[in-house]
């Protein structure tokens, strides 16, 4: 008889990150710092798997996408150009009493949520982080460590153009850090202020923009589900004008239902021919495209579809996250999509006691790590190995047991459906490559 419970609370996701090494306070045993997150063993397989599944699906499986990976600092004129420097702003109010500072849209009444202190007018903060260059801080020097990875896509357009030789529409991917000096880092690693992002800059004939947001949106909702997301806890909105970043003709969101409430994993932006022509307007050098139709220069339009790794990271873990009884006991399981799962399988000696089942079983342990991430594991009883295995999302677990020694068979238990297999030692490799839909 198995109960299930699905939809965890933040505090369970963020103990169970803790326990298990998925996500830590960054800092911590200084007292932790806002807004920096570190991935651990588990948690930094999570996210490689989320980038790997991203990059192979977007530009890997298709013949109109190139990457590319552009640096973190570039020219400050680059920000000017971008508008950063101008529009990347958050109303901030200051409590008069506690002097705590708030984003003006996350407060109601003009009252303090901390002490109902009174709070000032709101003032326009810059949200990017400065940075000198060189020995000297001054003016000169001055930077930004970037806010979002798309300048860099912009910026090198005519060599990504000139080396790919590709015709529009085609378009550049690019993972990478980016960072935020956020008023409010909050909900976990939902809103921090160093982040990664998976974007993409596809660039279009003008007049087919429209058309290509809307293929885009659609596309990107699919791949949330392809890698198993539930349907009912996303939805895709529209945002309106006034909502709209000072680049975007329009922008549609994919949001997902977190324990806190529906918030943005993805946005998807018609970001037109802004960025090219204010680059080439700022640098004096030529960002158009030769159209082959009609003979003629031109800014191509450009659809954004640009996401958090760790957003969606943190979608994949709260998503995966099942609460079960079964026959009385209490059962926590991550039912990763395998391609997620950070370890692949996990190998056991039911004894550990006895040396022949320990060599065996390393043995395959070994074996096996030629091919996928695999754990060996005798630390602790069978049910407890288990249970282990489930908190971290292992799809298999492989167990070696004194019969194995007659009859060369191990024990295969499925993560989600605890049915065990005997399988053959020689086809162990294969049963788990074939469960893991790598057959
Ligand atoms: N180039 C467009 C751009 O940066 P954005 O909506 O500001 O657009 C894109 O950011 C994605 O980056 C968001 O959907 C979110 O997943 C992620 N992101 C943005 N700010 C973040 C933050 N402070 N912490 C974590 N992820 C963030």
């Amino acid at each position: 008889m198995v109960e299930e419970k699905t939809a965890a609370d933040m505090e369970t996701i963020v103990s169970l990150c803790k326990r298990r090494g998925f996500i830590f306070q960054s800092s911590e045993i200084y007292g932790g710092i806002g807004g920096s997150w570190d991935y651990g063993p588990f948690g930094v397989e999570l996210k490689r798997n989320i980038k790997n599944a991203w990059w192979r699906d977007v530009v890997h499986r298709r013949d109109d996408m190139v990457g590319s990976d552009t640096g973190i600092l570039m020219h400050p004129r680059v920000w000017e150009a971008s508008g950063h420097v101008e529009s990347f702003t958050d109303p901030l109010v200051d409590c008069k009493s506690c002097r705590r500072r708030f984003r003006a849209d996350q407060v109601q009444d003009s009252v303090c949520p901390e002490c109902g202190g009174e709070l000032t007018e709101p003032r326009l903060f810059n949200l990017m982080l400065k940075t000198f260059l060189g020995p000297v801080e001054d003016d000169a020097s001055l930077t930004y460590l970037r806010p979002e990875t798309a300048q860099g896509m912009f910026v090198n357009f005519p060599s990504i153009l000139e080396a790919s030789r590709k015709k529009l529409p085609f378009g550049i991917a690019q993972i990478g850090k980016a960072f935020r000096n956020e008023i409010t880092p909050r909900n976990f690693t939902f809103r921090t202020r160093e982040f990664e992002q998976m974007e993409i800059e596809y660039f279009v004939k003008p007049g087919t923009d429209e058309e290509w947001h809307q293929r885009w949106i659609q596309e990107r909702l699919n791949w949330y589900l392809r890698y198993g997301l539930t349907r009912e806890r996303l939805r895709l909105r529209q945002h309106e004008g006034d909502e709209l970043a000072h680049y975007s003709k329009a922008t549609s969101d994919i949001e997902y239902l977190f324990p806190f409430g529906w918030a943005e994993l993805e946005g998807i932006s018609n970001r037109t021919d802004y960025d090219l022509r204010q680059h080439s307007a700022y640098s004096g050098k030529d960002l158009t495209y030769f159209d082959e139709e009609s003979s003629t220069h031109i800014y191509p339009y450009v659809i954004e579809p640009s996401g958090g790794v760790d957003r969606a990271a943190l979608a994949f873990l709260v998503d995966a996250y099942h609460e079960e009884r079964v026959l009385k006991r209490q059962r926590t399981v991550l039912r990763f999509h395998p391609e997620l799962a950070p370890v692949k399988a996990a190998v056991f000696p039911l004894l550990r006691n006895r040396p022949e089942l320990v060599a065996l079983a390393k043995d395959i342990a070994s074996e096996l790590r030629m091919h996928m991430p695999v754990l060996y594991d005798d630390t602790a009883s069978i049910g407890r190995l288990y249970r282990r295995q489930d908190e971290i999302g292992t799809p298999c677990c492989v167990t070696v047991d004194v019969e194995t020694l007659e009859d060369r068979a191990v024990t295969i238990r499925d993560r989600d459906s605890m049915d065990q297999i005997r399988v053959p030692i020689a086809e162990v490799k294969d049963t788990l490559l074939e469960r893991l839909g790598r057959g």
